[in-house]
């Protein structure tokens, strides 16, 4: 593939990863992502019919794009979504289809999903108390999460993924048993810190967890924590293993230790906008492309479109920072 059939940014960043949320709906009501009463879901209309994200994937493929992530909302609240991920996997060159899930209806479809060719899981698990889990996601359900990851054990799924999102105030508690229960169950753990992409607009920094203060609270209980080698640079968790082998712990420090310089990622939500960055304000809208009788031709130029205007970094620390409009569950993680 030529370089101009890439999808190159004016930084030379290479863009080869493709998160796709396929439902802006989700089961659970975390609030670091969605309100809790009343959400203003889109219609079902305006959401991508499998055949409009297999198309626009295929496009994607054409460009270079060869990871894709299924994202939400709660992708599994999507029905048939097994069907699309055996559509993906079919598509040449795409060699990684993951799914960031909530885990709590994944007992249910893990069998179907590996099958369909699912290759990878990120959980999310934020703490192992039922309390903290009903306190965050404004619901119950952790025994469904923990039976869900269990089967995704039990199945064949490797190097799954918890993704725990630290917040002061509520998950302190939660570190040193997320830990422990990670090296007890061969899991990768990854703390993310709490970004502003909650939908009641109720973020501030002081609710910041950071990478930096989990680590010191692991060390203090489990030893010293060893730096992995980076085996993909363009991957935003920072790696680290325990002395005795057992268990691996990262990092994502959106916001106190940007990782924009590497990264691959674009996005395409459930409607259907392109977006360069979690946090852009601009989209491109490849649904009316699709609708409108298009050519495979305007979509990659609209993906170059969107690939170029992309900013440096998100600037969340900057005094000019704007939010984007649109909530974490609008978006897709
Ligand atoms: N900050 C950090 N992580 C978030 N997630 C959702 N909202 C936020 C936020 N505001 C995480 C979820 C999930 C993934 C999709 O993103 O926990 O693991
Ligand atoms: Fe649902 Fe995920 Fe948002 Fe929680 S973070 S409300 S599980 S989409």
């Amino acid at each position: 593939m030529t370089d101009s059939r890439r999808l190159v940014d004016t930084l030379g960043r290479v863009h080869n990863n493709l998160r796709i949320s396929v439902t802006d709906r989700c089961n659970i009501r975390c609030f670091y992502c969605m309100p809790n009463e009343n959400v203003q879901f889109k219609p079902r209309a305006e959401i991508l019919t499998f055949e409009e994200i297999v198309r626009f994937t295929r496009v994607a493929a054409s460009l270079g794009v060869d990871k894709v992530r299924l994202t939400g909302g709660e992708p599994l609240v999507r029905a048939d979504l097994c069907d699309l991920v055996s559509e993906l996997a079919a598509i040449p060159g795409i060699r990684d289809i993951a799914m960031t899930t909530n885990g709590v209806l994944l007992a249910d479809h893990v069998v179907a999903l590996k099958q369909a060719g699912l290759k990878r899981l990120n959980i999310s698990l934020d703490g192992l108390r039922e309390e903290t889990f009903e306190r965050i996601s404004r619901r119950q359900g952790l025994d469904r999460v923990l039976e869900g990851i269990f089967a995704a054990q039990r199945i064949g799924f490797e190097r799954i993924r918890l993704n725990a999102v630290a917040i002061r105030g509520i998950t302190e508690d939660e570190i040193v048993p997320l830990g422990e229960f990670a090296r007890q169950h061969n899991l990768e753990l990854r703390f993310i810190e709490f970004m502003p992409l909650d939908a009641e607009n109720n973020w501030c920094d002081d609710q910041v967890l950071s990478g930096s203060e989990i680590r010191d609270t692991l060390e203090n209980e489990f030893g010293p924590l060893r730096l992995s080698e980076r085996t993909d640079l363009s991957q935003p968790a920072t790696d680290y293993r325990f002395e005795d082998g057992r268990g691996v712990i990262g990092f994502i420090n959106p916001v106190t230790q940007p990782f924009c310089g590497s990264c691959n990622r674009l996005r395409i939500t459930a409607e259907g906008k392109i977006r360069n960055c979690l946090f852009s304000i601009a989209e491109w809208d490849a649904r009316e492309v699709m609708r409108s009788g298009g050519s495979d031709e305007q979509l990659v130029e609209l993906l170059q479109d969107c690939i170029l205007a992309k900013k440096p970094g998100h600037g969340i620390d900057s005094p000019d920072f704007i939010r984007p409009e649109r909530a974490m569950y609008q978006i897709g993680g």
